[in-house]
């Protein structure tokens, strides 16, 4: 695997390159993102596999975890050059931002500032200006994302369509362990007892989906019923929720009736770890 540290240095890795398949990180690499470089390499029909780790200040808010999040660089090379990937592009921030980055790129608001941009002020401008800026230099053919940050990857995608980049953007589901938890960086935070605890937000996300999908619940005042009864069961167990709704999927906005593709989110804090999930709910 070549490891990249400067924009020059890749540009001149681009240059001989063919086809690239790129998947975006912060690094402290799990298992999640590995499927996601398996699937680069498969779904890309014989394209370059790129990653790139960089943890990205712009899109942590005052009081959130930028200085903490876990960096394991060794480490994530090792599983990189396992899943065999051609290329890492790691800059440091002098790098990515030699100043303060002053052009960014601002998502449609109508979709941005709900659920995690309601409770992240400032989240999507930051996600999205990183990812222009990667996609710049990288100038990557197909981008992959994991369904885990379904928001992040509906902003991305339609900034893909709004600014007519010529790249594809691909969702992949969501990697679990084996009693569901949604794999993520921040699953390394939680204490033991948290650990234990953490696949209820997921278990409370499938029961709201499996009534739905049985079809018996087909108004909003329904859909807030179960979310109210979601959110509760999260409380008495000692979740502080910032959200667990039923949305549309295309646009994330309330849903007007159940025939929509629809899906639940959820986002809730257990401990001082705010973990993010959410399931697709498939019609009968
Ligand atoms: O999902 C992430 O890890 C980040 O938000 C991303 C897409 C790499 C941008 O920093």
């Amino acid at each position: 695997m070549h490891i990249h540290t400067t924009i020059a240095d890749f540009r001149a890795a681009r240059a001989r390159a063919g086809r690239i398949a790129l998947v975006p990180t912060m690094g402290n690499l799990h298992d999640g993102h590995i499927a996601l470089m398996r699937a680069a390499r498969q779904l890309s029909g014989g394209a370059a596999v790129v990653a790139s780790i960089f943890v990205n200040r712009l899109q942590f808010g005052q009081g959130e975890d930028f200085e903490k999040y876990p960096r394991t660089f060794e480490a994530d090379c090792e599983k990189l050059i396992a899943a065999g990937v051609d290329h890492l592009f790691a800059p440091s921030e002098a790098e990515m931002y030699p100043q303060p980055q002053r052009y960014h790129v601002e998502p449609d608001q109508k979709l941005a500032s709900l659920l995690e941009g309601a409770f992240r002020s400032g989240h999507f401008r930051g996600v999205a200006t990183v990812v222009l800026k990667l996609f710049n230099i990288v100038q990557p053919d197909v981008a992959l994302f994991g369904k885990k940050d379904y928001q992040q990857f509906l902003v991305l995608k339609n900034m893909v369509r709004e600014l007519a980049l010529p790249i594809e953007v691909v969702a992949l589901e969501t990697v679990r362990a084996d009693d569901w938890l949604a794999l993520s960086s921040r699953n390394s935070y939680l204490s033991a007892t948290e650990r234990a605890e953490a696949p209820r937000l997921y278990r409370q996300l499938c029961a709201v989906a499996e009534t739905l999908r049985k079809g018996a619940h087909d108004n909003v005042r329904d859909f807030v019923r179960l979310e109210i009864a979601a959110l509760a069961e999260l409380e008495r167990h000692g979740w502080k929720p910032d959200y667990l709704t039923v949305r549309r999927r295309v646009d994330l906005q309330p849903p007007e009736q159940s025939e929509e593709p629809l899906v639940v989110l959820a986002a809730a804090r257990l401990g001082t770890t705010r973990l993010i999930d959410n399931v697709e709910i498939l019609s009968q």
